[in-house]
């Protein structure tokens, strides 16, 4: 099978080839701003790179008349809720005018090919009142991230009731673990631990609002729950993908320190790194995508916690 990802040398782009290179032997196209082929360690693995922005429009559509893909994941984005407040116009432009681009391509070169739009949880902008949140709630996005995402879920569904493009969307909640950059909460407390312990740097950690709670998923069930939506899904729907429990940040840290060969570390709440806007908790039913594909999650938040502190154990100095 022939199958494009945008944004293939990301976190979760990485992870997504390994589980499809094992589902069985595919030509793979990689769209991204950097190429990562050295960094992939499969053997055997058919990857064509390009080095491209999706917000060239011209320079994707001469990849989609190249490569003709069959199915196209596409994960390519802006993904830092926090990063967004910073810069709205750059994160529109990856994420809206980008995602635009790839569906016009498609529309006019391929429009028998499979699309799997990555959107948001932050789409609904709200915690469910204690409930988890359904696919059918209120898309009420409450920062820029956010609405950038609605707009690609809501251009996704309108390209296939328009045009009949075979377009799903995945509604991802947070997902974590391994080779994940900092930025993001499990991964910047990973990676101070891990500071910590090889003595770069004191023990303290600094951290941000540890009173949200939100539904993690390990990045290895989250893309095999890519696959089964792309192979399983029906156009024009929208899956959350997500472990329908949600877990308190100020639990990740302590699952995090108590997995640390330190026993002296210390918590600093840093007031500044609070967000203007943050969903007190965010969590999800992933009823429709367990019965319509038969997914289920594997890893236990515990695991997935202690291979991303390994990781970082073994990629602190790089
Ligand atoms: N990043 C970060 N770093 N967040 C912290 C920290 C810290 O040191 N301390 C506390 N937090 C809190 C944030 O305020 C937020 O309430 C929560 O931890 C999770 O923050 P992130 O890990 O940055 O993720 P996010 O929830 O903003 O967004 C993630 O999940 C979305 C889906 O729900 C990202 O992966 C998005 O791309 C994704 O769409």
């Amino acid at each position: 099978m022939k199958i494009l990802i945008t944004g293939h040398c990301g976190f979760v782009g990485k992870h997504l080839m390994r589980y499809l290179a094992d589902t069985g032997s595919h030509l793979f196209y990689g769209i991204d701003l950097q190429e990562c082929r050295r960094e992939i360690n499969i053997e055997g693995l058919e990857l064509i790179e390009k080095k491209a922005d999706l917000s060239d429009k011209k320079a994707v559509d001469s990849i989609m008349n190249d490569f003709k893909p069959e199915q196209v994941y596409h994960l390519a984005a802006r993904s830092s809720v926090s990063g967004s407040w910073k810069d709205p116009a750059g994160t529109f432009n990856s994420n809206v005018y980008g995602g635009i681009n790839l569906l016009e391509s498609i529309k006019q070169t391929l429009p028998g090919s499979s699309v799997l739009s990555v959107c948001t949880a932050e789409e609904y902008g709200t915690s469910g009142d204690g409930r988890p949140l359904r696919e059918d709630d209120r898309i009420f996005p409450g920062n820029p991230y956010a609405v950038s995402k609605s707009a690609l879920d809501f251009l996704s569904a309108i390209y296939n009731r328009a045009y009949g493009l075979n377009i799903m969307v995945a509604r991802s909640f947070n997902h974590i673990g391994p080779g994940q950059r900092p930025g993001f909460v499990c991964s910047d407390f990973a990676r101070q631990i891990s500071l910590i312990e090889a003595g770069m740097q004191k023990p303290a950690i600094l951290v941000g609002n540890l009173e949200a709670s939100r539904d993690f998923l390990d990045v290895r069930d989250v893309v095999k729950a890519y696959w089964r939506i792309m192979n399983m899904g029906r156009p024009g729907e929208a899956y959350n993908v997500c472990s329908g429990k949600p877990v308190k940040i100020s639990r990740i840290l302590d699952i995090l320190i108590s997995l640390s060969s330190m026993d002296d570390i210390r918590i600093e709440v840093d007031r500044n790194s609070f967000r203007p806007v943050d969903i007190k908790t965010l969590f999800g039913d992933n009823s429709k995508l367990v019965s319509e594909t038969g997914w289920k999650p594997e890893y236990e938040i515990e695991k997935t916690l202690e291979d991303t502190l390994a990781w970082w154990r073994k990629n602190i100095n790089t």
